[in-house]
């Protein structure tokens, strides 16, 4: 790729109220690079520039549904600056009131004694910031504090006084935030518009509202980054020091960003952050949401895509193993039109695709449960959330008169591509759902793959952890396991090692 050219698009937003603009914004600037070093805003700070310790957080708003603004915290060490053109931003500079009170975020960390060294401090605040905007400023629970700031960390304080500062944050009033304000300007600024203009040839970063729009960018540019929420590609910048003179953005085409149910399948847009996709595959199968809430923290499900997740192909992303249990088709879209591919015929190779140079990934489509199935996701790593998979392991079912009719396994960390386990599949399928299926398939699994070892887990732990999660699985499975199986539901897919 080139280096960025000199002339570039103007990158608009809402700060404090008012509205900015920023020429000569590099389309490869990271947003926290444009807040500490253009604008000398330093209160984000730089810990690890790879979105994993939440020091850099910043809180972005958009027009959402019901007319109201829709928050959400998000890394800005990896979030590309131009990427936020339309919104509204705050930095922990930018939450107090004009008359210098502490926001409650800031106040309940002061009261419950949240800071020592102060690095990560701005960042956890503006987790608790959106928090509290999120919740319209009611009382949160524990559980809910934790998920919220399952992206941030603190090598000093420890995490109970922070979670108690989430916990009193509602005991202080807001400073004022003139919500309707900040509306008429971004919609002023949509109403501007961005993305594709007239001068194409002379931008560098790229907006398209519409598929066709994105598709004939695409065809004009074909050297240019795909980029979505940048959780991949952002640390090809910050650790790879690559450089990109020309971004194509999908995350405001609309039909990219739509999640809609339909004739038996949930259609998620490959533009749908990851927490949108799995809001609606949780809501269709509610087992899966403990194995949700293990995929990175949530400032990165809050930015990253499910599109991307499945298009940066990697053996270890989370969402594929469950895709290809699930059933799911993709749908890619070029100059020709749409065309379909099961997720497992998706991957070619070590990070290589079917997709071709002209296309972009439109759409995920899920089947919706079918009567009888059973659908079960373990993930295997070090930590609880916010850290990659050893092995991932999916398992969909579908039990019918006491037989199992149908199995689909897909699995993670076990080869050079998500991988589906058929002679697996073929195990399961035809036999009652016991123990001694379960257990004659989980040594036919153990064989499937070879995975190798890192500093992850030996390839023998891999093979090992694969039998088990499948015999857990028929373990959960077994009459008088019901309200076990409920009990455990917080651990569900926690599979801790
Ligand atoms: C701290 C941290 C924790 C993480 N934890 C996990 C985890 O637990 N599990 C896991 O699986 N992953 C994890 N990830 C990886 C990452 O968050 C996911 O892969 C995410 O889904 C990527 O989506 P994105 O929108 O950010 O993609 P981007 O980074 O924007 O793009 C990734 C790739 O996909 C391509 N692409 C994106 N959208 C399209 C499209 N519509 N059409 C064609 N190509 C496209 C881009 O060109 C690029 O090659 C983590 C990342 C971080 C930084
Ligand atoms: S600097 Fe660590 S997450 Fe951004
Ligand atoms: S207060 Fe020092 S890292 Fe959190």
């Amino acid at each position: 790729m080139s280096a960025p050219e000199s002339s570039s698009s103007p990158l608009r937003l809402v700060r404090r109220g008012q509205t900015v603009t920023l020429g000569n914004v590099a389309p490869d600037r990271t947003l926290l690079e444009l807040l500490r070093e253009d604008l000398r805003c330093t209160a984000a700070k730089e810990g690890c520039a790879s979105g994993d310790c939440g020091a850099c957080t910043v809180a972005v708003a958009e027009r959402g549904e019901g007319g109201r603004l829709a928050w959400r915290a998000i890394n800005s060490c990896i979030r590309l600056a131009h990427s936020v053109d339309g919104m509204a931003l705050w930095t922990a500079e930018d939450i107090a009131g004009a008359d210098g009170t502490p926001h409650p975020a800031q106040r309940a960390m002061v009261e419950c004694h949240g800071a020592q060294c102060g690095f990560c401090t701005p960042g956890f605040v503006m987790s608790l910031f959106a928090l509290h905007r999120q919740r319209g400023g009611q009382a949160v629970t524990r559980g809910q504090a934790l998920h919220a700031l399952s992206g941030n960390l603190c090598r000093c304080t420890g995490y109970r006084p922070i979670l108690d500062a989430a916990q009193t944050m509602h005991h202080w009033p807001e400073p004022p935030l003139d919500e309707a304000g900040i509306l008429q300007k971004l919609e002023l600024l949509a109403q501007s518009g961005c993305g594709l203009e007239a001068d194409s040839a002379s931008k560098n970063y790229f907006l398209p509202r519409t598929l066709t729009e994105l598709l004939a960018l695409r065809a004009a540019h074909p050297d240019a980054l795909i980029a979505a929420g940048t959780t991949d590609a952002g640390l090809w910048i910050t650790k790879q020091h690559r450089r990109f003179g020309r971004v194509i953005d999908v995350t405001r085409v609309a039909e990219l960003r739509r999640v809609e149910r339909g004739a038996g399948v949930l259609r998620i847009g490959a533009a749908a952050t990851l927490n949108d996709a799995f809001a609606a595959l949780a809501g269709d199968r509610p087992r899966l949401a403990p194995f949700f809430d293990r995929f990175a923290g949530l400032p990165v499900r809050q930015s990253g895509t499910l599109g991307g997740n499945v298009a940066n192909g990697s053996p270890i992303g989370d969402s594929m193993p469950l895709l290809i249990a699930l059933g799911a088709t993709l749908a890619l879209a070029g100059p020709g039109g749409e065309r379909l591919l099961p997720i497992e015929d998706f991957y070619l190779g070590y990070r290589q695709t079917a997709l071709a140079p002209d296309e972009v990934l439109a759409r995920i489509d899920v089947p919706l449960p079918a009567p009888g199935e059973v659908a079960q996701a373990f993930k295997i790593s070090k930590r609880f959330e916010d850290d990659i998979s050893a092995v991932c392991l999916a398992i969909a079912l579908r039990v019918e008169g006491g037989r199992i009719a149908q199995a689909r396994v897909g699995a993670g960390g076990v080869a050079a591509v998500p991988a589906r386990a058929i002679k697996t599949e073929a195990a399961l399928t035809g036999r009652t759902p016991a123990l001694a299926t379960f257990d004659a398939a989980a040594q036919v699994l153990e064989g499937e793959f070879q995975p190798i070892g890192d500093m992850r887990a030996s390839a023998g732990y891999r093979r090992h952890m694969l039998g088990s999660l499948l015999r857990r699985l028929g373990a959960r499975m077994q009459p008088g396991a019901g309200p076990a199986l409920a009990d455990l539901a917080p651990i569900d897919a926690g599979a801790r090692p």
